[in-house]
């Protein structure tokens, strides 16, 4: 069971990606993972936009965040379609493909869940035991 969780919607489109960095470190402040659920969200958020329903006119995609004793889960929900998040590209496929790898690294566990009509992309981060301060 988690401590707290907290959901938002965004619009699928570039500027969300600034609102939903702020909704992160606004509801993390005092944690000690601030940046780095900043940076998985900002990657995650992108991602939707960029390879999912959610970045078409009208489109959206929906940030969660659940705070556990000593770890925090964050989750995008994205609006799906025909391409799946990979964490690997090939040399052959060009530029970029780092998003995800970035994610996995500093995550203790990542995935990923859904089909073509919507999947969320989430991660786990080790927080260590935290104190009442931290909401
Ligand atoms: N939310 C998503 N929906 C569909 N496909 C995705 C999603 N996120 C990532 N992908 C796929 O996984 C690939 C790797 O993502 P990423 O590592 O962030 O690299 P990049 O976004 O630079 O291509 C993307 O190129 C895309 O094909
Ligand atoms: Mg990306």
């Amino acid at each position: 069971m988690s401590a707290w969780r907290f959901s938002r919607y965004f619009l699928g489109s570039a500027l969300s990606i600034t609102e939903a960095r702020r909704f992160v470190t606004a509801l993390l402040r005092g944690w000690p993972a601030v940046d780095e659920v900043e940076l998985i969200v900002s990657e995650l958020a992108t991602n939707a936009i960029r390879h999912s329903a959610s970045g078409r006119f009208g489109g959206r995609f929906l940030v969660s965040i659940q705070a556990h004793t000593d770890r925090l889960w964050v989750g995008v929900l994205d609006e799906g379609g025909p391409s799946s998040p990979k964490a690997f590209r090939s040399w052959t496929e060009g530029e970029g493909g780092r998003g995800l790898l970035v994610v996995a690294s500093l995550a203790i566990d990542w995935g990923v869940w859904g089909d073509e009509h919507g999947r969320t992309v989430w991660a786990v981060l080790y927080t260590g035991p935290q104190t009442a301060s931290c909401r």
